[in-house]
């Protein structure tokens, strides 16, 4: 078994920061056009000196072990970035202690790295001022799901 395999084995035993999160700020789905897998991450994000930064971030995947190891790693490594560091994390760096993806395993990180993206264009979007609703606007309702905790949009200040 290569060290790559080894180490997602031992992420799959404990995987971090799975499940739904019914608080999160923003959501991103992507499916993989190479496998068919599929796979959603919830952020939340707080304020932390000033700046708006992930507080923490969850997954569901519907895809491979490898997409999983990765999500797990990648949700870990999340906590405290803005959204513009997060945003410039590819498959390869989301993986972190696995180390390098194997080529054949690429499209899994990917999947993450897309969910992730996926996840903070939606944040994007609900952080423009509405012009007539305040705070009131919630997230979920652009995504054909209803909402089942209160959903806190945090406007971004800079
Ligand atoms: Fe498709 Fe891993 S095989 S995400």
């Amino acid at each position: 078994m290569s060290d790559f395999e080894e180490k997602v084995r031992e992420t799959l035993a404990n995987p971090q920061n799975q499940g739904e999160m019914q608080d999160a700020d923003s959501v991103g789905t992507v499916g993989s056009p190479d496998c068919g897998d599929m796979l959603r991450m919830w952020l939340k994000f707080t304020e932390k000196d000033g700046k708006k930064v992930i507080d923490r971030a969850s997954f569901q995947s519907f895809g491979c072990q490898t997409a999983i190891a990765v999500a797990s790693m990648a949700t870990e490594m999340l906590k405290g970035k803005t959204a513009e560091e997060a945003a410039e994390l590819n498959a390869q760096e989301l993986s972190g202690d696995l180390g390098a993806l194997p080529p054949m395993k690429i499209h899994c990180g990917q999947l993450v790295e897309g969910a992730l993206k996926n996840a903070l264009d939606q944040d994007a979007e609900s952080s423009q001022p509405a012009s007539n609703q305040g705070t009131s606007q919630t997230l979920a309702s652009s995504m054909h799901q209803k909402p089942k905790g209160t959903l806190r949009i945090v406007p971004l200040e800079d």
